[in-house]
């Protein structure tokens, strides 16, 4: 991956470094050093403006100056419009703007992923983690190496999966099972066979240790991202069951045919602001229609698909009931039976989110899929 170059005077020099940011964010144009002396409501008016803010003062009050930069942003009054797929727009808009603004405070790392101000933490461990072996210094958005050390810490500790009775540990970048209600539907639903299933885009591999342990003797698990197939392996093999799940990177299927073909796919059909949210928005349901469409050359007879999908695309009127029955039916498959959740994540309950109203008419569904 080639990375853009950061350039900017400080004092009589001219410097450069590389820019880092895993949310796709452009180097801005213009950068100033900030320092401690700099009063919230000056960043804030030059980060809307576009201007980098290169930090120099101590670590800790670059931290409070984004809350404080976050906070006016949230102080503006929020647009929204009368029609779902339109507010949703706007919603997207805002996030994407909010991003920019927030990417604007910036902090130089040295090529051992240290960083040289005052009460900087050690983030060494949290940049291997995320970004691999070194390639030598950067800059990169404050926001990101905040959220680079929050993975850290999910990875860390992992995120409880009472169908498992066991913890998963998703990585950066990593889809994380943590609104898991569509979990208890797999555990649930009946298995057409307990000798092989395929799990399409495993991410952390939580379908395929939950398929292994309800008894699957082989489950073939693919991911077409590197960190994913990493991610599902660490986790498979902290469960112990390497020896029932093999994880092999491809785009949808793996070659063959199984009884059982179970897919998770993004469930929003939008353009992804970033990288990290291509587990989620999916341009023109791309992953749904692949996976729809290449389903039936990959179950054996009397096989069946089991999809994974929320409605709020339906609800924000992005993608109708209608469209998915027709997708269906023109990849030659039928319904056999539909399963169906309600979402226990604390934002289908939050009135203040702009989304509310399609979110707490979500529903997520598990879809039995056969041949028609
Ligand atoms: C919504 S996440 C689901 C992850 C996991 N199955 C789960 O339920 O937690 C979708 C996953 O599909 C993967 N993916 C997207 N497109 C893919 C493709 N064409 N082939 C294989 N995997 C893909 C992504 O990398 C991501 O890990």
């Amino acid at each position: 991956m080639t990375h853009p170059m950061l350039e900017w005077q400080e004092g009589d020099v001219t410097r450069s470094l590389r820019w880092q940011s895993e949310s796709g964010l452009r180097p801005p144009k213009r950068v100033v050093i900030a320092d401690d002396t700099l009063n919230a409501d000056s960043a804030f008016r030059l980060a809307s403006e576009g201007t980098g803010l290169l930090w120099r003062g101590d670590f800790q009050n670059a931290r409070q100056l984004l809350q404080a930069l976050t906070r006016r942003i949230e102080r503006k009054p929020r647009k929204t419009s009368a029609i779902p797929r339109e507010s949703f727009n706007l919603h997207r808009q805002a996030q994407s703007q909010r991003a920019r603004t927030l990417g604007m405070l910036l902090v130089e790392v040295d090529a051992d992923y240290g960083i040289g101000l005052r009460r900087a933490p050690d983030i060494r461990l949290a940049c291997n983690e995320a970004y691999g072996a070194s390639s030598g210094a950067f800059v990169v958005p404050l926001r990101e190496i905040l959220g680079l050390i929050g993975a850290h810490e999910w990875r860390r500790k992992g995120v409880e999966i009472a169908e498992l009775e066991a913890r998963i540990h998703p990585w950066y970048g990593v889809f994380s099972p943590i609104r898991g209600e569509y979990l208890a539907l797999i555990a649930e639903a009946p298995l057409p066979a307990r000798t092989l299933a395929f799990d399409i885009g495993t991410g952390t591999g939580v379908i395929a240790a939950l398929l292994a342990r309800r008894g699957v003797s082989e489950v073939v698990a693919t991911d077409c991202d590197a960190r994913a197939l990493s991610c599902a392996r660490d986790n498979l093999g902290r469960l112990d069951l390497l020896d029932r799940v093999q994880i092999v990177e491809a785009d949808l299927f793996p070659p063959g045919r199984a009884p059982l073909v179970v897919c998770n796919p993004p469930w929003i059909p939008a353009r992804p602001n970033a990288a990290i949210e291509r587990a989620i928005y999916d341009p023109d349901s791309a992953m749904l229609r692949g996976f729809l469409t290449g389903l039936k050359d990959h179950l054996t007879p009397q096989g069946e698909g089991w999809l994974i999908l929320s409605d709020l695309a339906e609800h924000l009127e992005l993608r109708s009931r209608e469209e998915l029955l027709q997708m269906i039916a023109d990849a030659g498959l039928k319904v056999v039976a539909r399963m169906d959740t309600r979402p226990v994540h604390a934002r289908a309950g939050d009135a203040t989110d702009p989304l509310h109203e399609a979110r707490a008419r979500e529903i997520t569904s598990l879809w039995r899929l056969a041949a028609a």
